[in-house]
Formats: structure tokens, sequence, C-alpha cells
């Protein structure tokens, strides 16, 4: 089927659905426990309505914007996901590659199944580097000087795992950051012959590459994943994210922020940035929809610091509320993963297509020209649903 016939995100979700077998679709799709962190991320960009503005004149939006000196041609880049090499061979390169095709940023994970070196030799583009704060303080250190050679411009610190959360599809399927090949998986896997033959047959079990060189050389990949889950560092703190900061000497974001009081926490300790995140509904099921806790965030860091958010981003839509609701930019999980799942690189390139025409149509409906404009106006008001629900408990309160 070609790929013009994928006219949204969800078409998208739909065809690496098709693809994929269901122990892979479950790790790219599923969250935490009841998954409801997971349905509200999306659930709380529906709360939020336009308001259209005509006859404004306009002929062209200017979506870009400047992160940490390097300009985006839309408000949104990639951000990191790990175990990437199960959904494409080399997804880690065809995601960096059609970012920077794409003129946007690309996050790559410490879980990356492609060498942070690997990814950096493709070349043009701006490349941020995920460090999962994992053992200690030589494995961050030897990640951030390898990260710094290879010409990363900024560091994000994930801060939201250092429990793991309970993910009950992973837990059924019996999947942790490896495929046991019990007879329902071969099945499965038998049953998804274009996945088996271009991802398993052809790559084998993608391993941790980044990681490859803490173990014994030819370690397998289930050896590499035992050992990102005996590094989990629990006790890391707020004066270990400062420690980061010296080391690393550049910008620096620590991401899976969802109140102000933390958001403020980071910052005195050195950060330059937060992610406002709840890990795509993967940690804490019952925390805050991402889009929910952003006002929050941006309110106590008062144009101090940069804010970028995720979560639940499907539709260029959900990108303007962000941005109108103070956010610098947004970092796509899933979105560029179906992409990737559903027709590798080609798939990346047609998500972030889709998402920066949706963007410049909203950007024109709502008759505002630059993202400036839409952070001055008041384009956004509550879904009178909504407003009925505060309305009334505005009233039970008398
Ligand atoms: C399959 C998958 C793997 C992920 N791996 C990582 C990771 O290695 N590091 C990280 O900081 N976040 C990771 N995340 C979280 C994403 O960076 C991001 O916060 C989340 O996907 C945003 O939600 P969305 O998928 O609804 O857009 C992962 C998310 C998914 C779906």
């Amino acid at each position: 089927m070609p790929l013009d016939n994928a006219i949204n995100i969800a078409d998208l979700a739909a065809r690496a659905r098709r693809r994929l077998p269901r122990v892979v679709w479950d790790y790219l799709d599923g969250g935490a426990e009841d998954e409801a962190t997971l349905r509200d991320n999306r659930a709380a960009f529906e709360r939020w309505r336009l308001t259209p503005s005509v006859l404004t004149g306009n002929k062209q939006r200017d979506q870009s914007v400047e992160l940490f000196g390097s300009r985006f041609l839309g408000p949104f880049m990639i951000g990191p996901t790990g175990l990437n090499g199960l959904f494409w061979p080399d997804a880690d390169l065809e995601l960096a590659r059609a970012a920077a095709d794409a003129g946007v940023g690309f996050a790559l994970s410490t879980a990356s199944n492609n060498a942070l070196e690997q990814v950096a030799a493709i070349g043009a583009g701006t490349r941020w580097f995920q460090l999962y704060p994992w053992g200690d303080v030589s494995f961050a250190s030897r990640l951030l000087e390898r990260a710094r050679n290879a010409g990363y411009q900024a560091v994000i610190v994930t801060v939201d795992t250092l429990t793991a959360g309970k993910r009950e599809r992973d837990l059924r399927n019996n999947f942790s950051h490896e495929l046991r090949l019990t007879p329902r998986v071969v099945l499965d896997g038998l049953l998804h012959p274009g996945w088996l033959a271009n991802v398993w047959l052809n790559k084998g079990m993608p391993r941790f590459e980044n990681l490859a060189e803490f173990l014994t050389p030819g370690a397998t990949a289930a050896e590499l994943a035992d050992f990102t889950r005996s590094k989990r560092n629990p006790a890391f703190c707020w004066d270990d994210i400062a420690r980061l900061k010296e080391r690393w000497n550049g910008p620096l974001l620590v991401k899976g922020i969802l109140s102000g009081a933390d958001a403020l926490r980071a910052r005195e300790h050195g950060a330059d940035g937060v992610i406002v995140s709840n890990h795509g509904g993967r940690q804490l099921d019952g925390a805050p929809a991402s889009i929910d806790a952003l006002p929050e965030v941006v309110q106590a860091t008062d144009g101090r610091m940069v804010v970028l958010m995720d979560g639940g981003i499907r539709r260029g839509s959900d990108i303007v509320k962000a941005v109108a609701l103070g956010a610098d930019a947004v970092l796509l999980g899933r979105a560029t993963l179906y992409g990737v799942a559903a027709a590798g690189r080609a798939g990346v390139e047609r998500a972030l297509a889709i998402l920066r025409d949706e963007v410049d149509r909203t950007m024109a409906l709502t008759g505002v020209r630059t993202l400036a404009e839409l952070r001055a106006r008041d384009i956004l008001f509550p879904h009178p649903a909504s407003r009925k629900i505060s309305a009334r408990s505005e009233l039970a309160a008398c």
C-alpha cells in the first residue's frame, strides 16, 4: 500500500500494528497498569478548543523555533526511545536521518540499538543525547564524554524511570528488553512475515550498542539487557544533576517533570531546560496528562528556562495547543515510532510531514503567523463540557 494513503498519524499506527508481532506492538504502544495516564495524555488535548480567526489576510506562517542555538523548521523534534531496532533495522539511523532531512532535532536514547557515534556519523542535523542515570558516576561520565566527542549539542537526563513502571502488557507477554522465543512469540513472528524477514532474520535481537563497551567484547543482547536491569540507581538525586551539569558543561534538560516545584529544583541544580513528561504514560499510572501539567511548569519557570513537553502528541493541533500553553516545542514519541514501524525512514518522513502540515493549517485557521503571536494571543478555551463540569463543582462548593 503506498504511503500516501497514510493521511494522519492514526493511519501510520494502524499500519505499524498490522506489521508488528503483538509482543513488539504492545511494547511500543502500551502504558503502565490501567493505562489511565496513557489515555489521559490524549483526552486532555481534546479538552482544549481553538478559537478560529477569519479574513486575517495572512498568506504564510512561520513555525520555526530556535532551541539552544539551533533552528528547527517546526516546534517539534523526535524524542528519545529505546529498542527502536525491534521496529525496523537500524531504526535509530532512519529516525535521525528523517529528522535531519525535515530540519528538526533528534534525541538518541541511552538504550538505542545503534551506537551514538554511528548515529552522529550520518552528518547533518541537530542531535541531543538522552542519558539514563544508570550505575555509578563513571558510567554517566563516560557516556557524556562520548556524546561530547561525537558532537551532540545537548543532553537530556531522564529522571522518571529510577523505578520501573508496571507495564502489564509486557509482563503478560513476558517481555523485558529482549524477546524470549517462546512458542507464542515464534508463532506471532510467523504470522508477521514482513517483520520476521526484515528485522528478526535480518538482524536478530538488537543489542544496546552504547553499553557494549561496558561488558566483555561480543556480549549478547540478553547480557546487555541484564546489565541495564542491574544498573538501575534509585539513589540518584538532585545533587547528581548538578554534578552531571558540571561534567557536561553544555545545555542540560531534565525529562520527567510534572510540577512547578520540581522544575524549580531542576533549575536550582543547573538545568537549562525541563521536559514536562510522564514518559508517555509508561511510568506512574495516575500521573497527570503532560498537557495538564504544562501551565504550572510554565508559570513557575517564568521564561527563565526552556520548557518542552511530550505525551500524546498525534496532531499538529496538539503541538499548537502545547505552544499556546507556553511550551517552546514538543517531543514526539510514538507518533514517529508508528512511522518507523510502518515503513522505516519513509514512514518517519511521512509522520513529520503530516505534523508540519497540520501545524501550518492550524496556525492559518486560528489566524496566527508566528509562534510568538501564538503565545501572545489567547486562542484556547476549555471544551464546553469540561466548563459545565467545573461550573457544577463550583455550585456544589457554594
Ligand atoms: C517504545 C518507547 C520507548 C521509550 N524509550 C525511552 C527512552 O529510552 N528514554 C526516554 O527518556 N524516554 C523513552 N520513552 C518515552 C518517550 O521519550 C516520550 O516521553 C513518550 O513516548 C511521549 O509520549 P507519546 O509516545 O505519547 O508521544 C519511550 C517511549 C516509548 C513509547
